[in-house]
C-alpha cells in the first residue's frame, strides 16, 4: 500500500473533506495527528509573490524581494526551450528558498485578442508554442521538486467578467485551438497541479465541468496530479467534486468542507470520489515535502544575470532599416521616454513581483557606451495621464535635434495591463505616439523601444528607421535593451503573436469580450495567424516574426518520405547558414498546409520550431519528426484527431510569411470522410475567411452544432448567487451593496484612482459574483448570503431575518 494510501485508510470522514479546501489563501490544511503537513502555494508565474503579510487575505503589495524574470508573453518570444527550462530551475530555486511548495502557473490560455488585459502573463496565439513553453517551465520548476500549477484550464481568454462568463465555442477551435496547449503540457511534463478557471465554458462552470476535469484532462490525457480551483472559482462544491476539482482555493472555514461531507452522508455523493481527491492530495503533499525538509538559498546575482539574458533573448527587432542598430560608436545619443528611468517591466495583479533589483535603461546604456559617447535624456511625455504636453514634447525635441541618434522608449502604461480588466483599444497613450511623431520631425535617425505586454498599433512605423519590441522584460529589461542597442547582444526574439494593423483586423474582434453572459469564439479556428493568413490580411508584422544582426540562409530541404501512412513519422531535414558577419541565433519555423481539405482548414498551422546558434559563416543540419498528428483535424463529429488523406506541404520558414523551403507529402490514412457535416453549405464563411469576417450569427450556430444560449440579461428575472454585483444594481439592496463595496475599494485605494491595483479593485468588486464575496470577508456565512440574495430579490423581512439568524448563530 502507498503511504498516500495508508494515510487515507486512517482519516475521518471530515479529515478527508478538510483536506479538500485551503487553511486560507496560500495554505493547505495539514493533518497533526497523522503528520500530514500543511503546504504553501504561492503566485508566480515569472517570479515568486509570497506574502509578508499572513494568509487570512490577498495583499498584492507586501511581498518577499524575488527575481522578477520577463513575463510569459516575453519568454515566448525567446522560442528557446533551454532558456525557459532554466528559468524554471531558478523559480524553483527560490521556492526553495522560501519553503513554498507549488508555484500558481504557468499560465497557458491563449491570446484570442490583442485587447486580453492579462495577455502578458501568457505565452502566445498559437498552441503548439503556448505548450512547449508551458513544458518546458514546468520540467524546470519541478526538475528541483517544486510542484507547479499549470492555469487557467480552460478558455480564460480575456478578464472581462471572468468570474461569470460563458465562452461558447465549437468542438473543433476548443481542441484545435484552446486545449492543445494544455494537452502538450500535461502529457509532456505533467505538472503537480491543473488550476480550472473562473469562466464557464459552454454551459458550465470550469470549476465543475466534468467533461474537461476528468474526461479529457485525466481519462483522455492521463493526468495524475491535482485540479485546484482559482480563488473563489468554486459554484457548486459537491458538483465540483463530483466533476474531478480535488482542492477548493482559498477555504471557506470548513463551510464547504462540511457540505461534502453531509452529501455523503445523504448519499448524494460517492466517497470513492472524496478519497480520490484526498489521495491525490496527499500524494502531491507527500511527494513535494520531500524537496522542502533543507534549508536552501539562491544566488541572486546569478538569477538576475540569468533575468537579463532571457530579455535580451525575448527583445523581438522589428525594424531595422539601413541597419541602424546596433548603433554606431559615435555621436551623440538622445534617450527619450519616461520609461527610459521608470521602466515598465511587469503587469499588475497577481503576478506582481517585488523585484531584488531593478535596471533601467538610462543608467545600463550610459555604462555601456564608451566615453567619448554622450547620452542626453529627457522625459519625453508623463507617466501617468494621456495629455500630451507642449512643453515636454519642445524639451525632447531640443535633446533629439542634434543627437546622431534618438531613442524614444514607448510603451503602454501600467495602468493599461492590469489583470481582471481588458484593454479598451491597441492604441498607445496619445502622449506617446505625438512624441514619436515630434522626434521624427527634427531627426531621421529615430529608434523606437517599446514595454508592453502585448501588441500595439504603430502609425509612425514608416517615420522611424529602427523598431524593438522589448516586452515587459523583468527586472534586469533595462540592461538587456542596452546589451541590443550596443551591439553586446545579437537580438534572435520573434513574435509569439501577430501585431494586426489595427485592433478591428482581429478576428474576434466583433465578438470580444461579448457579454453580459456569454462571449462567442466565432472566428473559431481562425486565431492569429490562422486568421491573417488565410485571409491573406495585412498586418503590421507577422507570427514568428524578428530579425537578427546577421542573416541566415536556409537550403537542402529533405522529407524522409514522399508518402505516408497511419503511425507513420516524417523526418524533415533542413540546413540552416549564418551568412552575415556577426555569430546570431535563428528560430527556424515548421509549418504545416493542408492542400487539399474538405473540412475547412487554416492556410498554415506552426507543428516545430527549433532555436539554433551559428557563428559567421557556419551551417548546420536541422531536423524536425511529425507525427501524424501534426496533419490532423479535430474531428467533432467522430470526437477524435483524424488525418484527412490526400497532400500537406511542409514548409520552413522564418516567421509564417517569410517561408523560405517547402516541401510535399502525400498522406493515407484509415479516416474516410463519410458525409461530412463540415461541407454544409451554412459553413461557407468558414471556408472563406477572406470574404466572410466577422461571422455571422447562423454560420456559427450552425458549427456550433445547438442553439446558441441566451446573452440577454433577463429583466424581473431574480437574481442568484452568481450574478455579479455590479449587475444587481436594478434593486434597491444590490444598489446598495454596490455602494456599500466601491466605498470600501475607495478607503482601501485611497482615492489613488489610475493605479493599476485601484483599477482592479474595482473592476474585481464590479464583476464579483455574490458568491464570490465569501472569499473577501472571513466571517460570512452561506447562509448570510443567501439572506442578501432574499433582500436583493425583494424579500427583504425574511431576508433580513434569515441573516440576523445567521448572525446569532455565529
Ligand atoms: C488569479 C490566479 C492567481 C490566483 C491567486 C486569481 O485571481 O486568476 O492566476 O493564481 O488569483 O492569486
Amino acid at each position: 500500500m502507498t503511504q498516500a494510501k495508508d494515510l487515507l485508510a486512517r482519516m475521518t470522514l471530515a479529515e478527508k473533506a478538510a483536506l479538500c479546501s485551503g487553511r486560507d489563501f496560500w495554505h493547505l490544511k495539514g493533518i497533526e495527528r497523522l503528520g500530514i503537513p500543511s503546504i504553501m502555494l504561492t503566485d508566480g508565474p515569472h517570479g515568486l509573490r509570497k506574502q509578508t503579510v499572513g494568509g487570512e487575505r490577498i495583499d498584492l503589495h507586501a511581498s518577499v524581494p524575488a527575481t522578477c524574470f520577463p513575463t510569459a508573453a516575453a519568454l515566448a518570444a525567446t522560442w528557446n526551450r533551454d532558456l525557459v527550462y532554466r528559468v524554471g530551475e531558478a523559480l524553483a530555486e527560490e521556492c526553495l528558498a522560501e519553503k513554498v511548495a507549488v508555484l500558481l502557473g504557468p499560465g497557458a490560455n491563449i491570446k484570442r485578442s490583442p485587447l486580453c488585459g492579462r495577455n502578458f502573463e501568457y505565452f502566445s496565439e498559437d498552441p503548439y508554442l503556448t505548450g512547449e513553453m508551458a513544458k518546458a517551465h514546468i520540467r524546470g520548476v519541478q526538475s528541483k521538486g517544486i510542484g507547479t500549477a499549470l492555469k487557467h484550464y480552460a478558455a480564460n481568454n480575456q478578464e472581462s467578467r471572468r468570474m461569470s462568463i460563458d465562452a461558447i465555442i465549437d468542438e473543433r477551435a476548443l481542441r484545435e485551438i484552446y486545449l492543445t496547449g494544455f494537452e502538450i503540457a500535461v502529457r509532456g511534463a505533467q505538472p503537480a497541479a491543473v488550476m480550472c478557471a473562473y469562466n464557464r465554458v459552454n454551459g458550465s462552470y470550469c470549476s465543475e465541468h466534468r467533461r474537461l476535469l476528468t474526461e479529457i484532462l485525466r481519462d483522455e490525457w492521463g493526468y495524475a496530479g491535482v485540479v485546484v480551483s482559482d480563488w473563489g472559482a468554486v459554484n457548486q462544491r459537491v458538483t465540483g467534486l463530483a466533476a474531478g476539482l480535488d482542492l477548493e482555493m482559498p477555504g471557506s472555514r470548513g463551510q464547504t468542507d462540511a457540505l461534502l461531507v453531509k452529501a455523503i452522508e445523504a448519499g448524494e455523493l460517492d466517497e470513492m470520489d472524496l478519497d480520490r481527491a484526498v489521495e491525490r492530495l496527499l500524494t502531491l503533499t507527500l511527494r513535494l515535502t520531500g524537496a522542502l525538509t533543507e534549508d536552501a538559498s539562491y544566488d541572486r546575482d546569478a538569477h538576475h544575470a540569468l533575468a537579463r539574458q532571457v530579455a535580451g533573448e525575448a527583445a523581438v527587432l522589428l525594424k531595422n532599416e539601413g541597419g541602424i542598430l546596433p548603433l554606431a560608436a559615435v555621436g551623440p545619443i538622445a534617450l527619450i521616454g519616461a520609461f527610459a528611468r521608470t521602466p515598465r517591466y511587469q503587469g499588475a495583479g497577481s503576478s506582481q513581483i517585488r523585484p531584488t533589483r531593478l535596471e533601467n535603461l538610462c543608467d545600463e546604456l550610459a555604462k555601456l557606451v564608451g566615453r567619448e559617447q554622450t547620452v542626453v535624456y529627457a522625459d519625453g511625455y508623463r507617466l501617468r495621464g494621456d495629455t500630451v504636453d507642449q512643453a515636454v514634447l519642445a524639451e525632447a525635441c531640443r535633446v533629439a535635434a542634434p543627437a546622431a541618434v534618438a531613442i524614444v522608449c514607448l510603451g503602454l502604461p501600467d495602468s493599461c495591463e492590469v489583470e481582471g480588466v481588458d484593454r479598451a483599444h491597441m492604441r498607445l497613450p496619445r502622449s506617446h505616439d505625438a512624441l514619436v511623431a515630434a522626434v521624427a520631425g527634427v531627426n531621421p535617425n529615430v529608434v523606437v523601444v517599446l514595454s508592453n505586454g502585448s501588441p500595439v498599433e504603430m502609425p509612425w512605423e514608416d517615420r522611424v528607421k529602427g523598431i524593438l519590441e522589448a516586452y515587459l522584460g523583468g527586472q534586469a529589461g533595462g540592461g538587456a535593451i542596452a546589451d541590443i542597442l550596443t551591439g553586446r547582444v545579437n537580438p534572435s526574439g520573434k513574435l509569439a503573436e501577430t501585431f494586426p494593423l489595427h485592433a478591428e483586423d482581429n478576428p474576434s474582434y466583433a465578438s470580444f469580450p461579448g457579454g453580459p453572459k456569454t462571449v462567442e469564439y466565432r472566428e473559431s479556428v481562425y486565431v492569429g495567424y490562422r486568421y491573417y493568413d488565410s485571409a491573406q490580411r495585412a498586418v503590421r508584422f507577422p507570427f514568428g516574426h524578428g530579425l537578427s544582426y546577421t542573416t541566415f540562409q536556409y537550403g537542402h530541404l529533405a522529407l524522409s518520405a514522399a508518402h505516408m501512412e497511419d503511425g507513420d513519422l516524417l523526418t524533415v531535414d533542413a540546413r540552416v547558414k549564418n551568412a552575415g558577419p556577426v555569430a546570431g541565433a535563428e528560430t527556424v519555423q515548421l509549418y504545416v498546409r493542408d492542400v487539399e481539405a474538405s473540412v475547412f482548414r487554416p492556410d498554415k498551422e506552426l507543428k516545430g520550431f527549433l532555436k539554433i546558434s551559428l557563428e559567421p559563416g557556419e551551417e548546420r543540419g536541422i531536423r524536425f519528426e511529425l507525427e501524424q498528428r501534426a496533419f490532423a483535424f479535430y474531428d467533432a463529429n467522430a470526437g477524435g484527431w483524424r488525418v484527412e488523406p490526400g497532400e500537406f506541404e511542409v514548409l520552413i520558414g522564418a516567421s509564417s510569411r517569410d517561408i523560405r523551403l517547402s516541401g510535399a507529402v502525400k498522406v493515407t490514412s484509415t479516416w474516410q470522410v463519410v458525409v461530412d457535416p463540415l461541407q454544409r453549405r451554412d459553413l461557407q464563411p468558414y471556408h472563406a475567411p477572406a470574404t466572410s469576417f466577422p461571422i455571422a450569427r447562423p454560420a456559427f450556430e450552425a458549427l456550433y452544432g445547438r442553439t446558441l444560449p441566451s446573452n440577454d440579461l433577463a429583466k424581473g428575472d431574480e437574481h442568484t448567487l452568481n450574478t455579479p454585483i455590479g449587475d444587481m444594481t436594478d434593486t434597491i439592496a444590490g444598489r446598495l451593496l454596490y455602494r456599500l463595496i466601491q466605498r470600501k475599494i475607495g478607503k482601501m485605494t485611497q482615492g489613488r484612482h489610475d493605479e493599476p491595483m485601484s483599477i482592479m479593485l474595482k473592476r474585481i468588486a464590479e464583476e464579483l459574483p455574490l458568491r464570490g464575496m465569501m472569499m473577501s470577508s472571513g466571517r460570512l456565512t452561506h447562509g448570510m448570503l443567501d439572506g442578501v440574495l432574499m433582500m436583493i430579490n425583494g424579500r427583504a423581512w425574511r431576508g433580513m431575518r434569515k441573516l440576523l439568524m445567521e448572525l446569532w448563530h455565529t
